[in-house]
């Protein structure tokens, strides 16, 4: 079919983008992808010898308090009625996360009220005086004190950042949640759960429209690909949502990403761990969580005598490596603001998802994002001619 629109990635943002263009402006759409699925990151799988739903490049939670976004999803999936929880192992015990009242109590083996806990914390807090703190370990400790950084915060983010928080910015963290209550949820948002029937049935499902065609294992810089960046730009308008570093071939520096390594395991056993989530604190414990696909979906007939575990670890990225976490050092800071001259002389080029901006985004902010770039972009582009860049 003649293209209107080239798609360069199928995750959240690339098929939201698509999908409105194809049905909302009866563009036909291509969409290239260089995996062998589509999804990005949200992709998910199942585990065969067991049938339990893995989701691939880490735990996806849904979750959104945006109308829009939340009447666009359930277009294309019902969701489950799952509410998130995650548990934190520190030495030999486990603790409720973010840091609530019940964390407070069991760490201190208190029954403190909530304003006896508000007072201990504030005056833990005070250890600094005024100094204005000048590493992450300060910043930590002058928000919630040294026990609680200490058992909490320290070893996880020597392990997320492979550097001692003490060598760390003060700037990665504005904040550390503390609530003086015993809400364990981990997300506050109006509209949470887990798509039905999986993820890969929902995302599958926004790019089936007869204006939308899909090409897997398509790189856009490969040039002997017929939907390639030399062919393709200046010929008709592109949304790229793939690193927007490669795509001007690293000319302004390299932007720096954490990555995951995951290790998957069948197990024999019906529950690992109890929860679907388990952090672990301890800096002598190599990776930073276990991820237990079968608590995800409850309701599902899962076999009783199995189950999928997937251990995380954290670390940096090298070029070859899956990008993750922007890292957002004062020097990528400099980078991205040169890339982002260079993306407003690309014509008819729109630059948009987390890899395209360099943003870390939740799934219903790429979505939200995509749907905004939409109605500003797409649609007057369509009607006057004028740049989506
Ligand atoms: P995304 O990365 O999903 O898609 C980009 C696509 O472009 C990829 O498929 C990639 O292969 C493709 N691509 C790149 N270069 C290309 C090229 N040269 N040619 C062709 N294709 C190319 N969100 C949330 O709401 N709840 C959660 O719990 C989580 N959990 C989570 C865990 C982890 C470990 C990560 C890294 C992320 C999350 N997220 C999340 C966020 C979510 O995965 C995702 O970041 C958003 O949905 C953003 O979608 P995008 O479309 O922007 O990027």
């Amino acid at each position: 079919m003649d293209i209107d629109l080239l798609v360069v990635g199928s995750g959240f943002y690339g098929l939201t983008m698509a999908e409105q263009c194809a049905e909302k402006l009866g563009m036909k759409v291509a969409i290239i992808e260089s995996r062998h699925h589509i999804g990005g990151n949200a992709y998910s799988e199942i585990e065969p010898e067991t049938g339990i739903e893995v989701h691939r490049y880490g735990a996806h939670l849904f979750h959104t308090s945006n109308e829009r976004v939340w009447d666009y999803v359930t277009r294309f999936t019902s969701f489950t009625d799952y509410r998130h929880h995650v548990l934190t192992r520190v030495g030999d015990q486990v603790f409720q996360m973010p840091i609530n009242l019940g964390t407070i109590n069991s760490f201190f083996k208190a029954a403190y009220t909530p304003d006896e806990a508000r007072a201990l914390i504030a005056n833990q807090s005070q250890e600094l005086g005024d100094k204005e703190p000048e590493n992450l370990e300060e910043k930590a400790i002058s928000l919630i004190g040294r026990p609680l950084y200490e058992a909490f915060i320290k070893g996880y983010t020597a392990k997320q950042w492979e550097t001692d928080p003490a060598l760390l910015p003060p700037g990665i963290i504005s904040r550390l949640p503390v609530r003086y209550n015993y809400n364990a949820r981990y997300f506050s948002d109006t509209y949470e759960g887990l798509p039905v029937d999986g993820y890969t049935a929902w995302l599958e499902k926004m790019a089936d429209h007869k204006n939308i065609e899909v090409h897997l294992n398509t790189d856009f810089f490969d040039t002997s690909q017929p939907f390639n960046k030399d062919s393709a730009v200046g010929q008709l308008p592109i949304v790229y949502t793939g690193p927007v570093d490669r795509y001007f071939d690293y000319a302004e520096g390299d932007l720096s990403w954490r990555t995951l390594d995951f290790e998957k395991e069948v197990l024999p056993v019906g529950d690992f761990q109890g929860t679907s989530v388990m952090n672990y604190g301890d800096q002598d414990v190599p990776f930073t969580r276990i991820h237990e696909f079968r608590h995800f979906h409850p309701e599902r007939n899962y076999p009783k005598d199995k189950t999928v575990i997937m251990r995380e670890y954290s670390r940096f990225a090298n070029r070859n490596d899956e990008p993750y976490y922007p890292v957002n050092t004062t020097k990528d800071r400099e980078r991205l603001a040169a890339y982002r001259e260079a993306m407003a002389g690309e014509k008819n080029v729109l630059f948009g998802g987390r890899l395209g901006t360099y943003q870390y985004l939740d799934m219903h902010m790429a979505i939200a994002s995509a749907l905004t770039a939409f109605d500003n972009r797409i649609t007057p582009h369509v009607k006057t001619g004028e740049d989506i860049a």
